[in-house]
């Protein structure tokens, strides 16, 4: 798998900015234990009981400049630092549009991975050199973490919520996957591959893969069996809001808010569907908290947005 050694390949291209950071913060901090240390030292030889050297004090405006001087030249200095690592958490959390999405379940004690064609995997993840890459993650029942040493990059996964990872892999090659989060029994088999390959490679892979797990196919079988179709779709279209075209599309609110219908507007319009009204409809619908899992969410998310082309019909 990874090459044994001190440093981990830099296999994304978040790996290099973070490294060139802990490596300047390495350097900043071991200058500053080097003088601390020499200067202890010298002040102990100089000092030591009986020797000659003069015990005079300096002058007090010089004893406060150094203070002064130290003080604020070290604060400035670790300021920076955090400046600099904040610039680059702000630029990966906010990334250049178009990118490759990928839907990540986590669960005691696997990682399901389901690409927007519908090829599932688990405990592996395949994904192509050169492109941004962003993870939509779920878990279905404890806080996991999705952690890949090699790309620099960590999330938790925290039940409840869609938490968002983007990361471009630039070396092809095959590299740990770890769950971080201490999650039970079998937290540490928690572990899987990241595959990096190049974009030929990793179409022809794609192309290879079945399709039966398809998320948003069993999403669709979800919406039949939960009752939403009675209500979402054909002639009792009066009743609810119509999907199709929804997802990603701006929606009026009795309120008179604005809102856009992305997974976290699924989720609450799924589990408190009272909170946010749609203009023109009666808070009729039922909550589905406690009966739909995170798992089936995900599902249900998948298949409406799957329904974001009226022309293709949303039909599976
Ligand atoms: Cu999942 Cu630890």
């Amino acid at each position: 798998m990874n090459e044994p050694g001190i440093w981990l390949p830099q296999a994304s291209s978040e790996a290099a900015a973070t490294d060139t950071i802990l490596i300047a913060l390495l350097v900043v901090s071991s200058a500053i234990v080097l003088l601390v240390a020499g200067l202890i030292t010298v002040f102990a030889i100089r000092y030591r009981k009986g020797s000659p050297a003069s015990r005079e004090p300096l002058p007090s405006i010089f004893a406060r400049d150094v203070e002064f001087g130290w003080t604020f030249a070290t604060l400035g200095l670790f300021i920076a630092i955090f400046a600099w690592a904040a610039s680059q958490n702000i630029t990966l959390a906010h990334p250049p549009a178009a990118r490759m999405e990928i839907h990540v379940l986590a669960k005691r004690w696997m990682w399901k991975v389901e690409h927007a064609g519908g090829q599932g995997e688990i405990d592996e993840l395949h994904v192509p050199a050169g492109e941004l890459v962003e993870l939509i993650m779920q878990s279905e029942d404890v806080i996991h973490s999705f952690y890949v040493p090699a790309f620099r990059v960590k999330q938790d996964v925290v039940p409840g919520h869609t938490e968002r990872l983007r990361f471009t892999p630039e070396k092809p090659g095959t590299y740990h996957l770890f769950c971080a989060e201490y999650c039970g029994t079998d937290h540490s088999r928690m572990i899987g591959r990241v595959v990096v390959q190049s974009p030929e490679e990793f179409a022809a892979w794609l192309t290879r893969q079945p399709q039966e797990d398809d998320l948003a196919k069993s999403g669709r079988q979800l919406f039949v069996r939960f009752g939403c179709a009675g209500c979402h779709e054909g002639q009792a279209s009066v009743r609810a809001p119509r999907l199709s075209g929804l997802f990603g599309a701006p929606v009026q609110l009795a309120d008179g808010r604005t809102v856009t219908a992305d997974d976290a507007y699924v989720r609450d319009s799924i589990l408190q569907p009272k909170r946010d009204i749609v203009a023109g409809y009666d808070p009729v619908m039922p909550s589905f908290a406690g009966v739909v899992s995170d798992g089936e969410i995900a599902g249900l998310t998948a298949y409406i947005r799957a329904l974001r082309a009226p022309a293709d019909g949303g039909v599976y």
